[in-house]
């Protein structure tokens, strides 16, 4: 199996997590191994890479890719959200480094079959995760309007989510990328559909992540990365929309100022502590060289930040 996943800034995600020989560091989003590979060249042969995927695929695809470093390499079938079990299963109480490259890869789009591409006329699926039995269809079929529209607007920051919304629940049953597609341009009125990009795009946006649960779990395992990191391990999160930057940004924010006493009090009464200190103020974004090599790039953001 051959993966095209060219890892999105990559140099900048290296030298961000510091890495050292014997380092013991998590790539919760393995994917094709891209970041992998640069980690794995700079902590092996002592070292260990935990790599997790929600996607079988991937992870075949990348234990290929990184045979040469045999045992250095442990890939886990799984949800990033589970850190604390996974870590507990393969007996880790700390770790030096953790790297989130979020969404989907070039690979999961490209294959034709997992519908995630509005490109392509695939069966409603959008599973990152194929053994999981909620996909797509359920979303589509069986949400109601209000329930349709919520997400749409919310997720896919769609202006015309109620419409989009309405159009679908009209045209059920629903069963292909190309039917869902075919509605949306409908809804849309085709003055605003010639301005913007292509009008599937915030739909399937927002029907992916809401097939794959993507932002109600990136708080609570951002912060679980953070306890299991060792003094000065590092974090970096790559996000690929605004609403995921958001979390990440905001999260960070409260992890590295954590005092929750009302403003108008003299002293800090609460006692939380900082357990990070964050190294981006402002996200790193890619070059105009990397985008022109790899436009994927583009929507990209780069946010580390220190345990303390
Ligand atoms: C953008 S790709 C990562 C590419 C990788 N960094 C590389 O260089 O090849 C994102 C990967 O993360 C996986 N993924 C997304 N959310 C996940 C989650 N909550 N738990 C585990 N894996 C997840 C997807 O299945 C996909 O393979």
């Amino acid at each position: 199996m051959k993966f095209h996943h060219i890892p999105v800034l990559f140099n900048e995600t290296i030298e961000m997590l510091n890495l050292k020989p014997g380092q013991i560091i998590v790539d919760a989003t393995l994917g094709g191994g891209g970041h992998a590979g640069g980690i794995l060249e700079r902590i092996a042969p002592d070292g260990t890479l935990i790599g997790i995927d929600r996607d079988p695929n991937a992870l075949a695809a990348a234990r290929a890719h990184l045979k040469e470093y045999g045992d250095s390499l442990i890939t886990v079938h799984g949800n990033f959200n589970d850190l604390g079990t996974i870590l507990g299963k393969l007996n880790i109480p700390y770790i030096n480094g953790l790297v989130m490259d979020l969404g989907v890869s070039s690979h999961q789009l490209d294959e034709k079959s997992r519908g995630f591409s509005y490109q392509d006329d695939a069966p409603l699926d959008m599973r990152m995760d194929p053994t999981q039995p909620f996909s797509a269809m359920n979303v589509v079929n069986e949400y109601e309007e209000k329930q349709l529209a919520k997400i749409i607007l919310e997720y896919g920051e769609e202006r015309w989510a109620a419409r989009i919304a309405k159009f679908i629940v009209e045209n059920r049953p629903i069963h292909t990328t190309g039917e869902l597609t075919e509605i949306i341009k409908a809804a849309i009125p085709a003055k605003a559909r010639r301005q913007g990009p292509h009008p599937s795009k915030r739909t399937f946006q927002a029907i992916r992540i809401e097939v794959n649960g993507e932002l109600e779990i990136l708080e609570g395992a951002i912060e679980t990365a953070v306890n299991f990191l060792e003094s000065g391990g590092r974090l970096c999160v790559i996000t690929f929309h605004s609403l995921e930057d958001r979390i990440v940004k905001n999260t960070f924010r409260r992890l590295e100022r954590p005092c929750t006493c009302p403003p108008d009090s003299p002293i800090c009464i609460c006692d939380k502590k900082a357990s990070i200190k964050i190294l981006t103020r402002k996200p790193i974004t890619p070059s105009k060289y990397e985008i022109d090599e790899n436009p994927r790039s583009r929507s990209a953001k780069l946010r580390a930040c220190q345990k303390l």
